[in-house]
């Protein structure tokens, strides 16, 4: 017999068609859907690699369908496809007029869902996704994944974004060993993930408050599990996606080319400004950044970084050394 697990993902993979035709191929999909994604400058066959859909505005359009082809309540409801008000109540769906991106696994299974909304100014959150369930854990999956690995491998580098159009967007300019945290706070399992393929990360995350605190908890996660670090910051504004479109697929990557630093200048060079010649809030920067390299596992990784903290803040190395020691024994 089929396993709970097996049956929700033929499920999903049964509603990731279902959207895409819809996408494609109903009015009302192809006159909000499609035009939606036309009008972000994402090109077909992005939307197509990506199986990008839409959802019907009508509340069960899709829970009917999936009953009438034979699908059963209960797997409707496990996948979180579909809710009921109360027990035994006609099932409605999740996913109402949105467009969709099905989120894989790393072997490209469709684990989960994220539906955005077409209209700005609705009192329903931008993006609606899946549930958690037997087969979805959203701090395990990482968007993108399924189709950048073989990048990854290749490049021997992973980028790290925010969001489900920023992957779409650097695919779309060349850019394909790229994925997405969706939002939430990094996990080790996601960058263990990653690690499988490659140790090397660039973190282009958000050019807002939101994204630089984020990226800065990301970092020190990050050198814990061992990984080389980089972060790129966008203008103020900017995501990945609205940066790539207001220029060429070169330009953009010349951007991300020239503005790739490791974790140490990027710290200090948004630490400085407000720092300043405060001896006290200088010292409460290093200490920030001495915080940060003491999780590199590998000692001379670490002391690689040491060398630069020292230069780039005109510290003596010793002192620095002494520090970090410190902090390690007190951890370890
Ligand atoms: N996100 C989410 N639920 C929300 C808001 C955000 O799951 N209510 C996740 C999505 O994966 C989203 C990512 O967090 O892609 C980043 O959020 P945000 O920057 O707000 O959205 P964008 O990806 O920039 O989406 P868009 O460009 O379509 O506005
Ligand atoms: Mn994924
Ligand atoms: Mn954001
Ligand atoms: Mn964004
Ligand atoms: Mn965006």
């Amino acid at each position: 017999a089929q396993s709970d697990r097996e049956s929700m993902f033929i499920l999903n993979e049964y509603a990731r068609d279902y959207f895409q035709k819809t996408l494609h191929a109903h009015p009302e999909g192809k006159a909000i859907g499609l035009s939606y994604f036309r009008e972000r400058g994402l090109r077909d066959d992005i939307i197509n690699k990506f199986q990008l859909g839409y959802s019907l505005e009508q509340r069960d359009a899709f829970s009917v369908e999936a009953q009438k082809a034979g699908y059963l309540r209960d797997y409707l409801l496990k996948t979180g496809l579909s809710t009921s008000g109360e027990n035994n109540q006609p099932l409605y769906d999740r996913f109402r007029g949105r467009v969709i991106f099905p989120v894989h696994t790393l072997s490209g299974k469709v684990v989960a869902f994220g539906g955005r909304i077409l209209k700005k100014a609705e009192n329903t959150g931008k993006y609606v996704n899946s549930p958690e369930s037997e087969i979805y854990s959203k701090s395990k999956e990482l968007y993108g994944i399924y189709f950048a690995k073989n990048a990854i491998i290749k490049q021997d580098k992973c980028f790290l974004v925010e969001g489900y159009t920023d992957v779409l967007s650097m695919h779309q300019a060349g850019i394909e060993n790229v994925v997405a945290s969706s939002g939430t706070a990094l996990t080790s399992g996601q960058i263990r993930m990653i690690r499988r393929f490659s140790n090397n990360i660039t973190v282009i995350y958000d050019g807002d408050t939101a994204g630089i605190n984020a990226a800065i908890r990301g970092i020190d996660l990050l050198l814990e599990e061992g990984m080389n670090v980089k972060v790129v910051m966008l203008p103020q504004g900017e995501d990945p996606d609205s940066f790539a479109k207001k220029q060429n697929a070169e330009s953009f990557k010349r951007f991300i080319d020239s503005n790739e630093k490791d974790f140490i200048r990027f710290k200090t060079e948004l630490l400085i400004e407000e720092v300043g010649d405060d001896p006290v809030k200088r010292a409460g920067m290093i200490s920030n950044i001495v915080n940060s390299i003491a999780l590199i596992p590998n000692t001379i990784t670490r002391s690689v970084y040491i060398q630069e903290c020292s230069q780039l803040l005109n510290i003596q190395e010793l002192v620095l050394i002494n520090e970090i020691n410190k902090i390690r024994q007190r951890v370890w």
